[in-house]
C-alpha cells in the first residue's frame, strides 16, 4: 500500500550521514561522532539508590503524574536556576522528555508553516529537524567565534520579521563556541526591541573547563531577567549531560502564559514524562552531591579535550584549524578547503574511526570542509589511535581524489 505521508512528515528529512554512522555500530570503530557522555562517569550507585528510594516511597511512584512534572523536582530545578541567576518560579517551568521535547513543544505552539526563525550556522542538527518539521522558514544570522554579528542580526530581524531566534550560545553543539557577554547583551536587546522570542538551549553550560570565578559570561536568560520584568528569553536545560541521558528529563522555563500553552501541547503529546524517572532524579538531588559530580566530570572532560587537541596539533594536516572549546563536549575541526568531510567519512569508517561531517549542521550554505569531534565518550587511551586512523583516512581520501582527477 502506498502511504500518503503528511507534508510535515515529508519535511522530517533523512540523513545519509546517519545511515553511514549506523554501519559503525558493533564494529571495531572508534566513534568520535555521537554526542554521548562518558559512560564510566555515570553516577551508577547514586542512580541505583535514587530509584530504590523512589520506589520504596509509596505506590504513587508508579501512578500517572502531572503534565507539568513531579512538583518537588520542579521546585528543586527552580531553586538551582535561581542560584544560577535565572529566577523562575515553578509555574514558569515545565519538565519535558529531554530538552529535545522542549524545543519541539515550543516550536509546535509558536510556528505556523512559513514563519521565519533565525539560527546560527552551524547549529544543533535536531533543532533544524524540528524547525523543518513545522515548515519554518529558516534564516541564518552570520556569526564569528564570539556570537551573532549585531548588524546582520538587526538586518535579519527587520527583513524577516521572525517569530523566534534559536541559539546555543554556550559551548555550542557542534562548534564548541561561546558567545561573549557583549554579544549576548546585544542579542537580547535587539530581540526585545523587535519583539522576538529567543530560545536559549543550554544543555552544556554546566560542563566548564575553567573553574575561576567569573570565567564565563551570564546566560541570555540571566541578562534578560536582570534587565526586564517581561522576559523574551525562553530557557531550556537538561539532566542528560550532567547525570545521564537515559533519564530523559529536561525542562523549559519562560513566561507563565507560554508555559500554560506548552503544558496543553505536552498533554496532547504524551500526558507527562516518566514519573518514576522524575522521582528518582528528585531523590538524587536530595542526597547526592550533584555539584561535586558536575565538577568531576568537567575535569575529566577537560583532560580528554586537551588530549584530543594535543593529538590533532601533532599532525601537520595542511590548512587544518580548530579552537579549544571552553566547556561542553565538542571540538570543531576545519580542514583545508579541498576536503569534503562527507566524502571523507566512508574512508574514515573503513579505517575504524567515525565523526560527523560538518555540513549536516547548516540549514544552508554548508562548510563542507568541517567536522564535529566528540571528546567525552571515547576512552582516553583510544584517542591517539582514533587520530592516527583519521590521518590514514585523509591520506587515502586524498589519493583517491587525486586519481579521480587524473
Ligand atoms: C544543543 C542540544 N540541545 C538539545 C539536546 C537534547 O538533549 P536531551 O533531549 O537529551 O535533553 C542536545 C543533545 O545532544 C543538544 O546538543
Amino acid at each position: 500500500m502506498k502511504i500518503n505521508f503528511s507534508t510535515a512528515a515529508n519535511h522530517l528529512g533523512s540523513s545519509a550521514v546517519r545511515e553511514i554512522l549506523k554501519l559503525t555500530q558493533g564494529k571495531d570503530i572508534i566513534s568520535l561522532a555521537g554526542g554521548l557522555p562518558g559512560e564510566e562517569l555515570f553516577p551508577m550507585q547514586a542512580v541505583r539508590d535514587a530509584y530504590s528510594r523512589a520506589l520504596s516511597a509509596d505506590t504513587s511512584a508508579l501512578q500517572y503524574g502531572l503534565t507539568e512534572g513531579y512538583a518537588p523536582l520542579r521546585e528543586q530545578i527552580a531553586a538551582r536556576l535561581t542560584k544560577q541567576g535565572i529566577p523562575v518560579s515553578a509555574s514558569e517551568m515545565i519538565l519535558t522528555t529531554g530538552s529535545q521535547q522542549a524545543i519541539d513543544l515550543l516550536c509546535k505552539i509558536l510556528l505556523d508553516p512559513g514563519d521565519a526563525v533565525l539560527v546560527e550556522a552551524p547549529t544543533y542538527l535536531a533543532a533544524l529537524q524540528v524547525l523543518g518539521s513545522y515548515r519554518a522558514d529558516i534564516h541564518i544570522v552570520q556569526s564569528d567565534g564570539h556570537g551573532m554579528l549585531p548588524d546582520h542580526l538587526e538586518e535579519q530581524l527587520r527583513q524577516q520579521r521572525p517569530k523566534l531566534l534559536y541559539a546555543v550560545p554556550t559551548f555550542n553543539n557542534p562548534s564548541g563556541a561561546t558567545w561573549s557577554k557583549e554579544r549576548r547583551e546585544k542579542t537580547v536587546e535587539l530581540c526585545r526591541r523587535y519583539n522576538v522570542l529567543i530560545l536559549e538551549d543550554n544543555p552544556y553550560g554546566e560542563i566548564t573547563f575553567d573553574e575561576s570565578p567569573g570565567a564565563y559570561p551570564p546566560t541570555l536568560a540571566e541578562i534578560d531577567r536582570s534587565s526586564s520584568s517581561e522576559p523574551c528569553v525562553v530557557y531550556t536545560g537538561t539532566f542528560s549531560k550532567i547525570v545521564a541521558p537515559a533519564l530523559r528529563t529536561g525542562w523549559i522555563a519562560g513566561p507563565a502564559e507560554l508555559i500554560k500553552v506548552i503544558t496543553k501541547a505536552k498533554q496532547a503529546a504524551d500526558l507527562h514524562s516518566s514519573a518514576i524517572d522524575q522521582r528518582a532524579l528528585s531523590e538524587l538531588l536530595g542526597f547526592f552531591d550533584i555539584e561535586g559530580h558536575i565538577r568531576e566530570i568537567s575535569r575529566q572532560y577537560y583532560s580528554r579535550m586537551k588530549l584530543l587537541s594535543a593529538e590533532l596539533s601533532f599532525r601537520s594536516w595542511n590548512g587544518t584549524r580548530f579552537h579549544e572549546p571552553r566547556g561542553g563536549m565538542f571540538l570543531w575541526l576545519t580542514l583545508s578547503e579541498q576536503i569534503n568531510t562527507t566524502k571523507l567519512l566512508p574512508f574514515a569508517v573503513e579505517q575504524g574511526v567515525a565523526f560527523v561531517p560538518g555540513e549536516v549542521f547548516f540549514s544552508a550554505q554548508p562548510l563542507t570542509n568541517t567536522m564535529r569531534l566528540n571528546f567525552t565518550h571515547t576512552p582516553p587511551e583510544l584517542v591517539p589511535l582514533a587520530v592516527q586512523r583519521l590521518e590514514k583516512a585523509l591520506a587515502q581520501y586524498e589519493q583517491s581524489e587525486l586519481s579521480f582527477l587524473h
